[in-house]
Order: C-alpha cells, then sequence, then structure tokens
C-alpha cells in the first residue's frame, strides 16, 4: 500500500486503504459513522465504499444537494441539524465522500460541530484528490465569494481510492487536470509536460505525485505564511472569475479548473510583464490550456464585474490583491502588485 504522511494523517492510497479505514475506526471507538455524501456520490460511489469498509459500528448517511451553489452555510445548518437530530456526539465521526464541496464542507461543519469531531476525507474527484482532500483547508462561500469562510483542521485520515473516477464526468476530470497543471508550472516540470504530451496519462501516478507536492509545500507552510501561497497561482484571478460566472444567471457556470486554468494563463501574462516569465513558455501555457479547455471569451463588458470580485481574494491586505507570478518553471515570487491595468490587458491576451 502507498501512504504519504501528512502533518498529523496519513493519506492511503488504493483499495488496500480501506482495511486502514476499518482499523482507525475501530482503535478510535467511534460512537457513529456519520457519512456525507451528495446524490451523485451515494449513488455511484457510496455501494462500492460500503462494500469495502468492515465495521460493526451504527452508520448515518447524510445526503446534501451536489453543486457549489449549495457550499454554504445554509446546507451545514442542514448537516448540523441532521446529526444532532441523530444523536451525534463527540466520539461521533463524519466521513467525506465525494468532491471539493463535500470534502471542504463536511471537514468544516466537522471541525465546528460540539467544537470539533473527527472527519475523513473519502474523495472522488480528480480535484479533490489531488488538492481539496489534502492540506487542511475546510470551509464554504459567502454568497459566491469563494471558501470565504472557513478554518483549518485536519482530516483523521484521507483514503484515495482512484476507481471512484470511473463514475465522474470527463469535464469533471478535465477540473482536476488544472489543479496537477499548477503543481507543473509552479514546482514539478515533468507534470506540466506529462499533461502537455498528453501520451497515455497514467493517473495514478499523476495523483501520487500531485499529493507528495502538496504534502511537502503544506508541511513547511500549513498556515499560508509564505510558501503555500504558490498553491493559489491562477486561482487569484481564476476564483474571481469562477464567482463571475456562478453569480451570471445568463452564462453558463465554468467548473473550478476551466476558471483556474484561464487564471493561470492571465498569471502567467502578468509573469511575463512583470517579473520576465519567458515569452514562448507563456505561449505554450496558453496553448496547453486552449487544446484542454474548450474557449471561454471573456467580455470586455464584464471585465469591471471581475475586477470587483477580485478584491474579495483572501490574500489582499490593505485591499491590494497579491498575486504569485512565475519568473520561469518551479521559480515563483509571492505577494506581487498588479495594476488593475495590466489585469485588464492578460484578461484581453487570454482571448486573443
Ligand atoms: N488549494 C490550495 C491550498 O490548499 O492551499
Amino acid at each position: 500500500m502507498k501512504t504519504i504522511q501528512a502533518i498529523s494523517y496519513p493519506v492511503h492510497f488504493q483499495e488496500e486503504s480501506y482495511q486502514e479505514l476499518s482499523n482507525l475506526i475501530e482503535k478510535n471507538n467511534y460512537s457513529i459513522i456519520f457519512i456525507l455524501v451528495d446524490e451523485n456520490t451515494f449513488e455511484h460511489c457510496y455501494p462500492k465504499f460500503i462494500s469495502n469498509l468492515s465495521t460493526d459500528k451504527r452508520i448515518e448517511i447524510i445526503e446534501i444537494e451536489s453543486g457549489e451553489i449549495n457550499k454554504n452555510l445554509e446546507t451545514c445548518m442542514g448537516v448540523w441539524n441532521a446529526i444532532t437530530e441523530l444523536g451525534g456526539d463527540r466520539k461521533s465521526v463524519l466521513i467525506t465522500l465525494g468532491g471539493g464541496v463535500i470534502t471542504d464542507l463536511g471537514g468544516f461543519v466537522a471541525s465546528c460541530f460540539k467544537r470539533g469531531i473527527d472527519f475523513i476525507n473519502i474523495p472522488t474527484t480528480l480535484l479533490s484528490m489531488v488538492d481539496a482532500s489534502v492540506g487542511g483547508k475546510t470551509g464554504v462561500d459567502l454568497g459566491v465569494l469563494k471558501n470565504q469562510i472557513g478554518l483549518f483542521a485536519n482530516p483523521e485520515m484521507v483514503l484515495v481510492d482512484n476507481r471512484y473516477l470511473a463514475t465522474v464526468a470527463a469535464r469533471e476530470i478535465k477540473s482536476g487536470i488544472a489543479e496537477i497543471i499548477k503543481y507543473g508550472l509552479t514546482y514539478d516540470v515533468k507534470l506540466f509536460d506529462e499533461i502537455k504530451n498528453n501520451k497515455d496519462l497514467k493517473i495514478s501516478d499523476l495523483i501520487f505525485r500531485s499529493v507528495e507536492i502538496k504534502n511537502e509545500v503544506v508541511l513547511q507552510d500549513p498556515k499560508e505564511k509564505n510558501l503555500r501561497k504558490i498553491l493559489n497561482f491562477g486561482h487569484t484571478l481564476g476564483h474571481a472569475i469562477e464567482s463571475f460566472y456562478l453569480e451570471s444567471e445568463n452564462k453558463k457556470n465554468l467548473t473550478h479548473g476551466e476558471a483556474i486554468a484561464i487564471g493561470m494563463v492571465c498569471e502567467c501574462y502578468m509573469s511575463s510583464k512583470i517579473v520576465g516569465f519567458p515569452v514562448e513558455k507563456l505561449n505554450e501555457v496558453k496553448d496547453v490550456v486552449i487544446s484542454i479547455y474548450e474557449k471561454t471569451t471573456l467580455l470586455k463588458e464584464d471585465f469591471s464585474a471581475i475586477m470587483e470580485l477580485l478584491k474579495h481574494d483572501k490574500k489582499n491586505v490593505n485591499g491590494q490583491v497579491n498575486f504569485v507570478l512565475l519568473n520561469d518553471f518551479e521559480d515563483f515570487k509571492i505577494d506581487c502588485n498588479v495594476s488593475e491595468k495590466l489585469i485588464i490587458e492578460s484578461m484581453e491576451f487570454y482571448n486573443l
């Protein structure tokens, strides 16, 4: 069995991990096992999950509606009420079975319930396997503003079983690929090259390497004071674009990965103008992004609304938007101030 040791918990990979999960449940003698699912993971992932779990503890399923739009405090209230009505106590455990919404929201719910109960993440999408389920960030959105309410809290275990990816639509897989590109550009360009060359992607290797990188970064800077900011590459503008599409009723929503892929192209452009990121590499990143994701045209008339949303980014200090920029592949500069004019120019560059 492959395992990565995170700050206070193991990340186990593949089928053999279920034995570890059963052992953990036994060792901690949990009173009730709550399993948080959405309608999709209940139908497509829960049967596999439960057939692999061996325990005689009481199990209760709590289902929420899927989608980023439901990643809010109202949904949390529903889950807290359900746990309470079902008799949850401090010895209960919450297992999150789902994508980033489930693992982020579930971790937050568990960490606040009676001042904190244990939780265990079982990511079922590529995005949550390579990013959301690992690293201790939990939380929900405030309106369309992403992850504004939350806290750092670590799970007891993460179990990555990539057989769940068979239940996920191709568009969602591509969403997770964007996070792998991020690790490639900021930390290990081999990952970017593999995606660029796109020959028989070995998804389990890509997942393992991504978690390794994320863990290396988080171990050095768990609370995002410094190095961890690189994990936000592409997310500063990307989150604003994602929020904008989320709140625009007449536009189709972008997946998280689609939005941050645009954000990475734009932030590479800013990097080329401010810290000398090579132009040929900028074009390479743009070509790879355009080849994977359907092109979205960012309308000029939408720029000001996107700029407005950017003002709420969590990395901002004193009203100043802070970007992570690239001097080169694997070479970054954090806390860079970028003028509004250049941010707009970067969106125009993406549109070209
Ligand atoms: N998703 C970025 C981070 O966990 O820091």
